[in-house]
């Protein structure tokens, strides 16, 4: 049994304000955190995070029939292994790969320039709060064939399905507000997907309503099920990581000027952003059968953590990890959308993220856009940068200021520069990704 260590907790609040203070201590000194109050472990080393992330027998995903199907209305991807997870995750490959993919991006610049125009003029922008929260919902909306016109009404009620899954500790209040969304989403999906049923289009909604599996269509409960599990999965990573992105660079100006004058350095900036502040940080499994890590052993049946930030971070992977290095030689741009990525904001294995090359098109085409339009951008005068989030974190806002512009000065559609590979991520791309880290660690 692990000794707690009564001086330091994940949950507090001096961990919340800036868990990055405390990876390196966690990593040497207590690599396996035990929690008493959540009666959970936090693993903090990137070897032990991949080793629990490609063991699927080792290490489940039960907890999720907890912490996750209630809210998300019937069972996810994630929870899923075998013929129909393999299955079921192709279909909704389908939906954001190949020529949906093009059309989307016409679409993510469309709604990029609409939603940026209001304030070129006024040279001000929150870019969370204006720009980036409504712009990853309705980019989302535009892929499963929604109406981007209720962006707001779905970001509240995903806001709730949200809380239920990473909320570390729910008070019954909170827990009734979480499912009384997760039924009003659910209610609100539940017509649409029967009419995409008898009229399909070329939308996700489309595509997973009239999908087979094993030969029987998937019933409206598992098509809506995955459903709230794309806009769950797609929506708060993506607006966080764009945010992330230009933190990152305005506090690096050597390198946003880089960026700004070769924009083909965007997707190895996307994926030092998500190596160095992984908008998901926290990986919950369930260990089946008793596991020992750094000498400490974990029972059979404990929830634990992997802490993707404290991993991301670890020396024995990545040089001078906590410098923020777009040029960084041991990140491999190349695969960093792929199943063979070497930092893990995406996971890996079986399921890792599905979304990681719709998400690097989406980040790259509106970076390509805004970069040119915000002249001269900056931290607006007094603004004060503040982090919030357990699992999943990002910035609470980020007030900019630049030059002011016409809207008519946006450029022309942005075409992504390199090819996209979608994540299959079957056993043979988890195998690649454990001989990839095994030459690198
Ligand atoms: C920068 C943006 C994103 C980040 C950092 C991210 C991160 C992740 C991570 C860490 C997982 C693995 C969870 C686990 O192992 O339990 C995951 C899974 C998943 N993601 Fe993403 N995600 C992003 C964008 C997206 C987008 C845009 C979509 C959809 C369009 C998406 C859809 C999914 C789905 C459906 C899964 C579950 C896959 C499975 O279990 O097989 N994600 N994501």
């Amino acid at each position: 049994m692990p000794v707690p260590d009564p001086r330091f907790s994940i949950l507090s609040e001096d961990f919340a304000a800036d868990p990055y203070r405390y990876f390196a201590r966690l990593r040497d000194r207590s690599p396996v955190h035990y929690e008493p109050a959540i009666d959970s472990y936090f693993l903090s080393r990137y070897q032990d995070v991949q080793r629990v992330l490609t063991d699927h027998e080792a290490f489940t995903t039960e907890t999720l029939q907890e912490r996750a199907e209630p809210v998300m209305r019937g069972p996810v991807l994630a929870q899923m292994t075998g013929a129909e997870h393999t299955a079921k995750r192709k279909i909704v490959v389908r939906g954001f790969t190949g020529p949906a993919l093009q059309e989307q991006i016409r679409a993510i610049h469309a709604n990029a320039a609409e939603l940026v125009a209001p304030f070129l003029p006024r040279g001000r922008m929150d870019l969370v709060n204006d720009f980036g929260k409504p712009f990853a919902v309705r980019v989302t909306l535009d892929v499963l064939g929604l109406d981007r016109e209720d962006w707001q009404q779905v970001a509240a009620w995903l806001g709730g399905v949200g809380e239920f899954i990473t909320g570390i500790v729910l008070t019954p209040e909170r827990r009734r507000h979480c499912l009384d969304c997760a039924e009003q989403l659910e209610a609100y999906l539940v017509p649409v997907i029967e009419q995409r049923r008898r009229h399909p289009g070329e939308d996700l909604i489309s595509k997973l309503g009239t999908a087979e599996f094993d030969g029987i269509a998937m019933s409206t409960r598992d098509v809506t099920a995955l459903v709230v599990n794309v806009l769950v999965a797609a929506v708060e990573p993506a607006d966080k990581t764009l945010a992330l992105l230009f933190k990152h660079l305005i506090d690096h100006p050597e390198q946003l000027a880089q960026v700004r004058q070769d924009p083909t350095l965007l997707p190895a900036a996307i994926a030092e952003t998500l190596r160095y502040t992984p908008p998901v940080q926290l990986i919950p499994r369930q260990v089946e059968e008793d596991a020992e890590f750094a000498g400490t052993v974990v029972p059979a049946g404990a929830t634990v953590f992997c802490m993707i930030g404290a991993a991301n971070r670890d020396p024995d992977v990545f040089t001078a990890p906590d410098t923020f290095d777009l040029h960084r030689p041991d990140l491999g741009t190349a695969r960093s959308f792929t199943a063979a990525a070497q930092h893990l904001a995406f996971g890996t294995g079986l399921h890792q993220c599905v979304g990681a090359a719709f998400a690097r098109a989406e980040i790259e085409t509106v970076a390509a856009l805004l970069l040119p339009l915000l002249d001269r951008v900056r931290y607006s005068p007094g603004f004060a940068y503040r982090e919030t989030g357990l699992y999943t974190r990002g910035p609470a806002s980020l007030a900019l200021d630049f030059s002011p512009s016409t809207p008519s000065s946006a450029p022309t559609p942005f075409t992504p520069s390199v090819p996209f590979t979608p994540s299959t991520s079957t056993n043979s791309a988890a195998d690649a990704t454990r001989r990839h880290v095994r030459r690198v660690v």
